[in-house]
């Protein structure tokens, strides 16, 4: 079935099996996968994207349901080199590890704080429970919400972060870094880090695999059985 939708402010269109699930058009066909799946089956919030203006998980959407609307994902959310608060947010309070639920994380802050600026922490832990995240906790993805919804407000979002204590920019030792693969992270951009699930062959050089050798006491022991 042909059909047309309007992604990130720039129209697409593509010829798509009836059953095909958004998540899977914007990552196959758009090349676009900075939208994750993470379950297929609607639990996890990494496919987490905007329709029309409110958020939809992806992978319980078909394409063909979206056909005529508008779609944010997590690539449209920077203007440019400017991070959106939630992004700077999410760098600046350690808002992620491996980054595989953070855009889904980011499209639900957005959503939430675009309704409200200034949730409580109750408030953010509600607006996001959709979204899992099996590395941080949630302790600092609700710090970043803070720190965002303060950014969003035109306060300085040292004073509204739980805890207290953001990123230092100015000290190194002893002070908070911000991390160098965030970026990319945190704008949908993964396979320049860490996501083999993000890679496409079109755009390799070369790849390699990589695996930990047995440890050698490991190793006798599995041989002698
Ligand atoms: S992949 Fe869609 S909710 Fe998990
Ligand atoms: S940062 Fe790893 S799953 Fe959330």
């Amino acid at each position: 079935m042909e059909i047309s939708i309007s992604v990130n402010g720039t129209q697409t269109s593509g010829d798509v099996a009836p059953r095909t699930l958004l998540v899977h058009y914007l990552r196959e066909n758009l090349g676009l996968t900075g939208t994750h799946v993470g379950c297929d089956t609607g639990y996890c919030g990494a496919c987490t994207v905007s329709v029309d203006g409110r958020t939809v998980k992806s992978c319980t959407m078909l394409a063909v349901q979206a056909d005529g609307r508008s779609v944010d994902t997590i690539e449209g959310v920077a203007n440019g080199e400017d991070l959106h608060p939630v992004q700077e947010g999410f760098w600046e309070c350690h808002g992620l590890q491996c980054g595989f639920c953070t855009p889904g994380m980011i499209m639900s802050s957005i959503a939430l704080l675009e309704d409200n600026d200034d949730p409580s922490e109750e408030e953010i832990r509600h607006g996001i429970e959709g979204n899992l995240c099996r590395c941080t906790g949630y302790h600092n993805i609700v710090r970043s919400v803070q720190y965002a919804g303060a950014k969003m407000r035109g306060e300085d979002p040292s004073g509204s972060v739980t805890g207290g204590g953001i990123v230092s920019t100015t000290s190194v030792m002893g002070g908070i870094v911000r991390r160098k693969e965030d970026p990319s992270l945190i704008q949908g951009n993964g396979a320049c880090s860490s996501m083999t699930s993000d890679a496409t062959v079109s755009l390799q050089l070369h790849s390699c695999g990589v695996r930990s050798q047995r440890r050698p006491s490991q190793a006798s022991t599995h041989q002698t059985r």
